[in-house]
This record gives C-alpha cells, sequence and structure tokens, in this order.
C-alpha cells in the first residue's frame, strides 16, 4: 500500500514522526513524504526532521509565507501534481494548518481516500484559521482519527462516528518516547544559560500575533510574574515583537529549539504559558501546569484540577493562574496509551 503524507508546519514534523517511523518498518507499506515548505527556518523545520529522524522529504514545494489564500493555492497546485504522480492508495494529513486543507482538498478532489490524524477538535471559534481548515478536512476525509473521546463525540455530533476512530494522541506516544530519551542523558538536551527557576512561554496564535493590544497586554502580564520567563519565540511573534512591543526585562527571548530541548525546557519549568496547542497538552502530559493564552481551548481534558487554565491576554487573569497554587490532583490520562500510531497504522493498513 502507498500512502502519501502532507506535512508543513512545525507541530506535523513532530506528529509525523511516530507514525513515519513505523511505516518504515513495515515493508507492505511505504510512505512518500511531502513538504509543503510553509515553514522553512532551520529551526522550524530541519531540526525536526534532524532529530527525530524523520527520512528526508520525497517532495518538498517550497511554498514558504504569504497570505491564506496565496500559501493554500500554491499547496494545492503543487500537491495535486504529486498525487497524481504517485498514484497513492491513501493520502494522510495531521492537523489543523494551511498545508492540512491543502492536502486534504487536493486529495479529495482527486477522490483519493483521505485520512485525518488529530480529528475532531472544535474551539468553536471559527474566527480562528485552524478551525475552518479542521472542520473542512473533517467533513471530506474517508476516515478520521480522533485523539480524544471528546473530539470522537463532537464528530459523531456531526454525523461523521461512523468512520471516526478513537485513536488516542500520537503526540502522547511521543511525549512518553523521547521523555526517557531525555532522562538516559539530561545534560545534552539542556538549554545553555537558563536559569533554575523559570517560566516557559510561546506565543504564536494570531489572535495574539495580529492584535499587538493582545501581545502587548500579555507582555504587561509576563513583566509582573516574580521570577524569569523564558520565551523561545516563534519567527511570526518576532517580528511583532520588533516593531510594535517593549520587552519586559525579566523576559528573556531566545530563538524556537528543537523538540528534545523544548521538553527539557517544559520538564524544568515552574509553570507554562502559551497559546500552542501542542504545547497545552505536552506541559499536561509532564505534569506541568499551563496557563492559556487564548479564550477558549480544543483540549478540555487537560482543564481539570486547574492543570490548565483559560485566561486569553487578560493581565489580570494571567496574573491570577501564575499565582493559583499547582495542582494537587493527578493528571488524567485521556490521551491514549501511548500506542496511537501503531494503532493508526493497522486501520489504514486495513482501510
Ligand atoms: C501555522 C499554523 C498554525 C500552527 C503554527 C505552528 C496555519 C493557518 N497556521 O501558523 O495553526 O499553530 O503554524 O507553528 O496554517 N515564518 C518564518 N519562518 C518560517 C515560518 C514562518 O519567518 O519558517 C514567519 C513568516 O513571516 C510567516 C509567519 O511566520 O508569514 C507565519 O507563518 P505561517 O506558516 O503562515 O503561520 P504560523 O503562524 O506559523
Ligand atoms: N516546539 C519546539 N520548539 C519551540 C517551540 C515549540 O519544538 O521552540 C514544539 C512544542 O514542544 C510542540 C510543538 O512545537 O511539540 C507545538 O508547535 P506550535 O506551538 O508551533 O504549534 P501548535 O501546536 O499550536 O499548532
Amino acid at each position: 500500500m502507498k500512502i502519501v503524507t502532507i506535512v508543513g508546519a512545525r507541530p506535523q514534523f513532530i506528529k509525523a514522526a511516530t507514525l513515519s517511523r513505523l511505516t518504515r518498518q513495515n515493508r507492505d507499506v511505504t510512505e512518500i513524504l511531502v513538504h509543503t515548505g510553509q515553514h522553512y527556518d532551520n529551526n522550524m523545520s530541519e531540526v525536526f526532521f534532524r532529530e527525530l529522524g524523520i527520512p528526508e522529504p520525497d517532495y518538498n514545494l517550497g511554498v514558504g509565507s504569504g497570505t491564506h489564500a496565496e500559501q493554500t493555492g500554491a499547496m494545492l497546485v503543487g500537491i495535486e501534481k504529486i498525487l497524481l504522480t504517485e498514484k497513492p492508495d491513501i493520502t494522510l494529513v495531521y492537523g489543523d494548518t494551511n498545508s492540512t486543507v491543502a492536502g486534504a482538498l487536493a486529495a479529495a478532489k482527486l477522490n483519493i481516500p483521505l485520512a485525518h490524524v488529530e480529528a475532531g477538535l472544535r474551539s468553536f471559534n471559527r474566527a480562528m484559521p485552524e478551525e475552518i481548515n479542521r472542520i473542512i478536512t473533517d467533513r471530506i476525509a474517508q476516515i478520521l482519527f480522533a485523539p480524544t473521546q471528546t473530539a470522537a463525540d463532537n464528530l459523531a455530533r456531526e454525523g461523521l462516528g461512523g468512520i471516526t476512530r478513537l485513536s488516542g494522541d500520537v503526540m502522547y506516544d511521543s511525549v512518553l518516547f523521547y521523555k526517557a530519551r531525555i532522562l538516559s542523558d539530561p545534560g545534552k538536551y539542556q538549554t545553555p544559560g537558563i536559569p533554575a527557576d523559570y517560566l516557559l512561554a510561546t506565543i504564536h496564535r494570531a489572535e495574539n500575533t495580529d492584535h499587538p493590544g493582545n501581545l502587548q497586554n500579555i507582555f504587561r502580564a509576563l513583566s509582573n510574574i516574580n521570577g524569569m520567563v523564558i520565551l523561545p519565540i516563534h519567527p511570526r511573534t518576532r517580528k511583532i515583537v520588533r516593531s510594535s512591543v517593549t520587552l519586559p526585562a525579566n523576559v528573556n527571548i531566545i530563538d524556537p529549539v528543537g523538540y528534545l530541548e523544548m521538553m527539557k525546557l517544559t520538564m524544568d519549568a515552574r509553570k507554562v504559558l502559551t497559546d500552542s496547542g501542542g504545547l497545552q497538552k505536552e506541559a499536561y502530559f509532564l505534569g506541568k501546569q499551563c496557563i492559556t493564552l487564548r479564550t477558549e481551548t480544543e483540549w478540555v481534558e487537560t482543564l481539570h484540577d486547574h492543570w490548565n487554565i483559560i485566561t486569553g491576554s487578560d493581565p489580570i487573569l494571567i496574573q491570577q493562574a501564575v499565582e493559583t497554587a499547582l495542582p494537587s490532583a493527578p493528571a488524567i490520562n485521556a490521551f491514549g496509551d501511548g500506542k496511537s500510531a501503531d494503532f493508526i497504522l493497522q486501520q489504514l493498513i486495513g482501510f
């Protein structure tokens, strides 16, 4: 069987790594990897291929940045050509980026079966480009892998229960796999120059970066935190910070780091503040309290017992969340058994 996998953005390299590793070990499956080029800086792309042992992409479309239409349109044209050449049995897409929806549309129009990993996530906020991308992708796919029961329920409500498989979360597989590697040689993954006590922050979502007032509010809240904040900065945010935000003295901006370094930074942090989808879950998997700099989350399983606190960009709510006691109740595992990728691969083979 031949699978064409489409990836393009940082979180997709991480999600694809686990399943690609298994796929390449299986003689019955050939995987053709397509990188759209949505993310292209070394520390947003190449570092993940190198450190997670993801094979070189068979195709790199080199699409780069642009408006939603420019970016998605260029990907559609490129992916269609590849699908016509490769004639796969299944096209596989991950998550909710422009690369996801482009891969989905190109496959669906060619009547190639489409599988969606991380299906059924909903913020119920259509102002988010990601919400549009995932609704469309789920609607036109033939097999939907829901990471959580909530996601499966969302799909059932949309009439898609018949093609949904509750798979667990490949990001949970990944944290279990790489956590063991980090613990076996922690010094190797230590970011240089990081203090013993710090909060870890990431910010990149449009709702924060495209509204300088929101970003300014977040930085104001960070400036009131007692202690250092380490902020590996997404290139999108770097641009805005350069032009319109005053950087507080306690915020230490660093370049984006690789996945293993990021996991080590998370493991050692006092708390995590983020608008990232992936990092909210990783904080939860690693037993760190997360403050979510958005007005809602798709990962509602993380909200119990203040493991994850929703603040948006409100400085008062952020301050209160930073001061909230750490949870005493354990995190509940609602993300599978760490073998989601095995399950997904078996389902694809049996499709
Ligand atoms: C994209 C996804 C978002 C995901 C995020 C993961 C969409 C609509 N959004 O957002 O869901 O959470 O990836 O990180 O698909 N840039 C660089 N170098 C790079 C990549 C981006 O400089 O390697 C800059 C460019 O100025 C670009 C901006 O970042 O315009 C935004 O990049 P883009 O891929 O359009 O969206 P993200 O914000 O990364
Ligand atoms: N990440 C990383 N280096 C960084 C920042 C994040 O490896 O400097 C990882 C993070 O650990 C998580 C993934 O990138 O696995 C999340 O990607 P991102 O926040 O860009 O996108 P989202 O998950 O919000 O779509």
